[in-house]
């Protein structure tokens, strides 16, 4: 069932709670992929009824990015959604949201906040206010929907810890469930992003999982320094492919690591022509 209606969802979640079932939340932007495809299946699986919102959030995205250009194919999103499943695609306007005056101003927005510490690196670098208007958005749709579970990949690893720290901040009564990324066959993490990348920029694009296995792998003969850990990276760079970030860090508050061990993720992030991908990967085996 495809809703745009706040009240329409509230209502039909509220029927579900009486009836005492459990209700998943896979919260998206659309364009689905197989890596959507598996937040969904795992929210099946586990819960009574599983709802999705697709919204193209205008307050996460940064000037110059691209929001207008984002992927949108609602039709075919509902599709595969309900075939997996789904029983509810919410997908509000962006007035519905945020109402006339916050689409205007950021003035006239309550906005969600989460702390300087995970926000000012990685990502949040380049894209300053990026992760305080998806905790905004994802404290909205939690609001809204309810849920007893909601389902994130580790693809955006970032963005998951950051959730479930604003969670577990703001006392949000649901159980966060993140889900590990699914690559291509080739190796390539799934993103609504890579449909941005010309065939030449497709086959560069493996440059991140290269660099964040054979680190991964030289972790495993033994290698702990983070120095000589990242200085591999280098045999696989080219001139096309340019570096924003490869970090190691603690895998639940961000911290930076001093020596690799098993708590560890590698973060990457880099632009291939005008697209910038992002991946990473955990030491853990
Ligand atoms: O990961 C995304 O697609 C978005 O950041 C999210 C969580 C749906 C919020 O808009």
């Amino acid at each position: 069932m495809l809703l745009h209606k706040i009240d329409e969802v509230r209502e039909k979640v509220r029927e579900w709670k009486k009836q005492g079932l459990t209700v998943g939340l896979v919260p998206t932007m659309g364009a689905l992929h197989k890596g959507h495809l598996s937040l969904i299946k795992k929210s099946v699986e586990k819960c009574d009824k599983t709802v999705i919102s697709v919204f193209v959030n205008p307050i996460q995205f940064c000037p110059g990015e691209d929001y207008e250009k984002y992927p949108r194919t609602l039709d075919a999103d509902t599709k595969l959604a309900e075939e997996a499943g789904v029983d509810i695609v919410f997908a509000p306007s962006a007035e519905e949201m945020y109402g006339k005056g916050g689409i205007l101003s950021n003035d006239f927005l309550t906005y969600v906040i989460p702390p300087y510490f995970y926000t000012d690196k990685l990502c949040g670098k380049s894209r300053v206010g990026h992760f305080d208007g998806v905790c905004t958005v994802v404290n909205k749709l939690f609001n809204i929907v309810q849920p007893d579970y909601a389902f994130f990949g580790e693809k955006d690893r970032q963005q998951l810890i950051i959730i479930k720290k604003m969670v577990k901040d703001l006392n949000i009564p649901l159980t966060i469930i993140s889900c590990p990324i699914v690559r291509e066959d080739d190796g390539l993490a799934m993103s609504s992003r890579n449909k941005y990348l010309s065939e030449d920029q497709r086959k560069e694009a493996l440059v991140l999982k290269n660099i964040l296995f054979n680190i991964k792998s030289c972790y495993n003969s033994g290698i702990k320094d983070i120095k000589a850990l990242t200085e591999t990276a280098y045999e696989f760079l080219k001139p096309c492919h340019e570096l924003e970030y490869l970090e190691f860090r603690d895998r639940d508050n961000l911290e930076a690591k001093t020596e690799a061990d098993k708590n560890t993720v590698v973060f990457i992030a880099v632009k291939i022509g005008s697209v910038r991908l992002i991946d990473n990967v955990s030491l853990e085996s």
